[in-house]
């Protein structure tokens, strides 16, 4: 025991030792497996990133092999964790240290800070986990045990609040231990200190130094003004299939939600089956296609941080003239694809096809459009969680063994 630690570092590093979480990328803690860990994190529960951790450092077990692996793959092994500018900004930062650090990560908070995707709290993290620095990475986690501990009347959400958290812990963050600090405070808060609900005091190393347990009040730390109500938006998704199968995706814009990910092309509103069939038409105009809507598929809703969808969908056949396979529609379609095109009828022949010619000027949206199979679908291309509803009625309509 050394001791000039603070009482509440010993105790705190006693409980750690003897309660601390076995995790995956603690028990080799290199800054790549630390730092990859930390993003992943920041995106979903403890017990969920672990599958992806094992995917993710299989496929690309350095900070090399991220670097030189292409966008698909990481994409790919970052599917259903959300917030794709992370893995963007991952990959980004793996370049940068291959380019300007000879393939190490900096060891410093500072220097981390220089690379894409690295905040203060991530920054903080590697520094003390990988590399021994004396920084607090205040989390959520660190906030709320700040907050009981010191009965801070602050909203927790200010800079303010966050300053004095970080000031707290560095007064006695011990020289030697301070990764094993960090992360025993975060294993404290997601244990003990618990976010949702009464704390388990009873267990909890500091209940002798916490202010709010004294008198009772922990439910009133940390102190969190409400939330600001999401807008919502209605959105209707397209599931456009042509005659061979293939599913048209199209890469949403470079900027904003879901920045430059693929998905089905859908249209503000809740459109109604005559509607969706004409902004289907409209999409494709380029291709002269004729489209027929033969599934309404269930609703949806998605919740992002400052927005919700709520999403109709629907399945509609699409013949494209010029379409691998289009000239024989009958042959090529896998047998899945019969409801959808039953007997050997063309799709223009049915009442509710809806043909025009196309509008001037969005000829080219047409050519935005990607079509894949079901097989590319799930192997290759990353379609955000947010439509996992309709990906999953991919799924389940076509084999997977076609
Ligand atoms: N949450 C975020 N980072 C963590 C870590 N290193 N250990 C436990 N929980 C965490």
């Amino acid at each position: 025991m050394s001791l000039n630690r603070d009482i509440k570092t010993e105790m705190l590093l006693a409980w750690y030792d003897r309660n601390g979480r076995t995790l995956p990328w603690r028990s080799d803690p290199t800054p790549y497996h630390v730092w990859l860990s930390e993003i992943m994190l920041q995106q979903t529960r403890v017990e969920a990133v672990k599958e992806y951790y094992r995917r993710f450092t299989e496929a690309l077990p350095d900070v090399r092999a991220l670097a030189l692996a292409p966008e698909e793959q990481y994409m790919k092994l970052w599917e259903g964790l959300g917030y794709y500018s992370r893995v963007r900004n991952l990959h980004k930062a793996a370049v940068q240290i291959m380019e300007d650090h000879g393939g190490q990560m900096p060891p410093t908070k500072k220097e981390l800070l220089a690379l894409s995707g690295i905040g203060d709290y991530t920054s903080s993290a590697i520094a003390s986990i990988a590399f021994g620095e004396r920084t607090p990475a205040i989390d959520g986690n660190l906030l709320r045990v700040y907050a009981r501990m010191m009965k801070e009347e602050e909203n927790i959400k200010t800079g303010t609040a966050k300053k004095k958290a970080e000031a707290w812990f560095l007064e006695f963050m011990p020289e030697d231990r301070p990764g094993d600090f960090n992360q025993a405070v975060m294993d404290l808060g997601a244990t003990v200190c618990l976010p949702n609900g009464a704390p388990e005091c009873g267990c909890c190393p500091w209940k002798e130094f916490c202010r709010a347990h004294a008198d009772g009040t922990e439910l009133r730390y940390p102190v969190i003004p409400p939330k600001k109500e999401r807008r919502k938006e209605e959105r209707t998704i397209l599931l456009l299939i042509d005659e061979t199968g293939r599913i048209a995706l199209r890469k949403r814009p470079e900027k904003g939600l879901l920045a430059g990910l693929w998905e089905y092309p859908a249209a503000e509103g809740a459109l109604n089956p005559k509607e969706a069939a004409k902004t289907a038409e409209r999409i494709l105009s380029g291709a002269n296609p004729a489209v027929a809507v033969v599934e309404e598929l269930p609703r949806a809703k998605h919740i992002f941080s400052h927005i919700e969808w709520h999403m109709t969908g629907y399945a509609l056949r699409v013949k494209r003239p010029c379409a691998a396979g289009a000239g024989d529609p009958g042959e090529d379609r896998p047998e899945s694809m019969k409801m959808l095109y039953p007997g050997n009828d063309s799709v223009s022949g049915k009442t509710e096809a809806v043909r025009g010619g196309a509008p001037e000027g969005e000829k080219e949206k047409a050519a935005d459009i990607l079509w894949v199979t079901p097989q590319e679908l799930s192997a290759t291309y990353a379609v955000p969680t947010a439509l996992v509803k309709y990906t999953e009625w991919i799924r389940d309509h076509f084999d997977r063994t076609e």
